[in-house]
Order: C-alpha cells, then structure tokens, then sequence
C-alpha cells in the first residue's frame, strides 16, 4: 500500500474546491516522476501511469498515488485510467506526458522506418487524444486543465529528430484546436526545454544528456502554471 505523503491542499484557479486529482502518465520517471512528486507535495491525489510496474510502484509509493500499469496506446488501459478518475470523484487535470522517442538511432526521414513512426504516433498523439476525449466531460464540469508534453522539436528542423518532430507538432496542433474548441478548459502545451532523462541519454547518449537541466527542476515551473492558470496556449520553459 503507498505511503501518503501528502501534507497541506493547494486548491488551484479554476480547479474544484476538494482536494483537487490529477492523471499524468509516464510518472514512473523522468519529468512525469518529477512532476507526479511535485504535485502531491502540493496536496494533490493522483493516478499515474507508465508500462514498467516495478518503477511506477516505487513512484506510487513516493507520490501516495494510485498507479496503474500500462500502455497508454491501448485502449484497454486507457478505459481502466478513465474508471480510477471516475472513482476518484472526477479530474482537475490532465497530463499527457508518456513519449516514445520513435526509431532510434534516431534515423533521418529517407530511411524512416515507418512502422516505428507509426507506434511513435500511437503513443504521443492519439493516445494523448483519447484520454483527452475520455476525460473531457469531467474536465469540463470542474473546469479543469490539460498538459500535453511537447518539445522545441516540434518547430525546429534537428536532423534525426523529423519522426519525434511530427508526432510534437501534431500534439502542438490537436492541443491548439482543442483550446479554441473548449474554452470551459485551459489547455497548455509546453516545450519543456532538455532534461537528463532516460529519453535524452537513449537520443544524444549520457554524455551529451549529462548536462541537461534535472527535470526535479523542470517540475515546479509546471506546478505553478496549473497555479497560475494563464490563458489557454503553446509555453516554453
Ligand atoms: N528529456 C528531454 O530532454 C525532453 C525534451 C523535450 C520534451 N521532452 C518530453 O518530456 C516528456 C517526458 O520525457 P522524459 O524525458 O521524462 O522521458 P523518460 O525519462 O524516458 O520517461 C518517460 C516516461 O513515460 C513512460 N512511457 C513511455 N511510453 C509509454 C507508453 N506508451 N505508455 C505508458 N507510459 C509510457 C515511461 O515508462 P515506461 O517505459 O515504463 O512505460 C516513463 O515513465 C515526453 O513527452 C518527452 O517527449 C523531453
């Protein structure tokens, strides 16, 4: 059972009254670890989410979460995500931060392997869809919010990233045209900048990754948007 470490309850704008719950996936590590601690040290309940049990039990019992395992791209989970909000009285936040980094090496787009451009889609832009459209009746009577996790590769030409690059930009996108759509929502979609994270080290190698911000650092930045609550729109770090 995981052990509650939550203190005090920051109610942010525009979120319920209650102790307000959030669902980030890929919280087993990296910035959505980061994220999933500075959360519940700000008094939120979560459901967190990432494929590998043994690290998303340890990020549960840090974070006091509920977790449950598994791919974001399979509709089977994503309906088991759905229920635990539901049985958690409804959400105040979602955050699509679960990633694939495509093909790696990271291949340039002549040789891209398009089964491996089309798993990178599944997981970074339709699964994100669907949890949006499987939570979006709830987000909407708490007047809630959606984070989806992009990257400046998403508008930068980076020779080897053009298959990542064109999953972020289709996030940026469906993220811009769900915002304009769902004014009840705020709807942010954030370059969080480099980080030293597994993702990084597997595309640039530990070395280069070495010297990327710590995404422990990267967290509050988004813990005090969802507190500030600014206007629906694209944010870089
Ligand atoms: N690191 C950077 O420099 C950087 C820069 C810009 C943007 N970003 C973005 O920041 C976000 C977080 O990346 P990170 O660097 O923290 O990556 P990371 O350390 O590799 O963590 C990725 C997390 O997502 C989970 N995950 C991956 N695919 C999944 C799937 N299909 N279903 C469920 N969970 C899945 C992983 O756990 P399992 O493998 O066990 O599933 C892990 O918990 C991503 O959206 C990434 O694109 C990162």
């Amino acid at each position: 059972m995981a052990k509650d470490t939550r203190s005090t309850t920051e109610t942010p704008a525009g979120a319920s009254p209650a102790r307000p719950t959030a669902l980030v996936t890929g919280a087993s590590r990296g910035l959505g670890l980061a994220l999933a601690k500075a959360l519940a040290a700000g008094g939120w309940q979560l459901v967190i989410t990432a494929r590998g049990a043994a690290d998303l039990d340890s990020a549960a019992r840090e974070t006091g979460a509920t977790a449950i395992a598994g791919d974001v791209a399979d509709p089977a989970h994503r309906a088991r995500l759905a229920r635990a909000v539901h049985e958690l009285g409804g959400l105040d936040l979602l955050v699509n931060n679960a990633s694939s980094l495509g093909a790696v090496p990271l291949p340039p787009l002549a040789d891209y392997p398009l089964d491996a451009l089309s798993e990178a889609l599944r997981s970074n832009v339709l699964a994100p869809l669907a949890l949006i459209q499987e939570t979006l009746p709830g987000l909407r009577e708490r007047r809630g919010a959606v984070i989806n996790i992009s990257s400046d590769a998403a508008v930068g030409a980076y020779a080897g990233w053009g298959g990542y690059g064109l999953t972020k930009a289709a996030l940026d996108q469906l993220s811009h045209v769900l915002a304009a759509e769902e004014p009840e929502i705020a709807v942010w979609w954030v370059d969080p900048g480099e980080m030293r994270t597994g993702m990084l080290t597997d595309a640039v190698g530990a070395e280069e990754a070495a010297g990327a911000a710590d995404p422990e650092t990267v967290a509050p930045f988004l813990a005090d948007l969802v507190k500030r609550r600014p206007a629906s729109g694209r944010v870089i770090r």
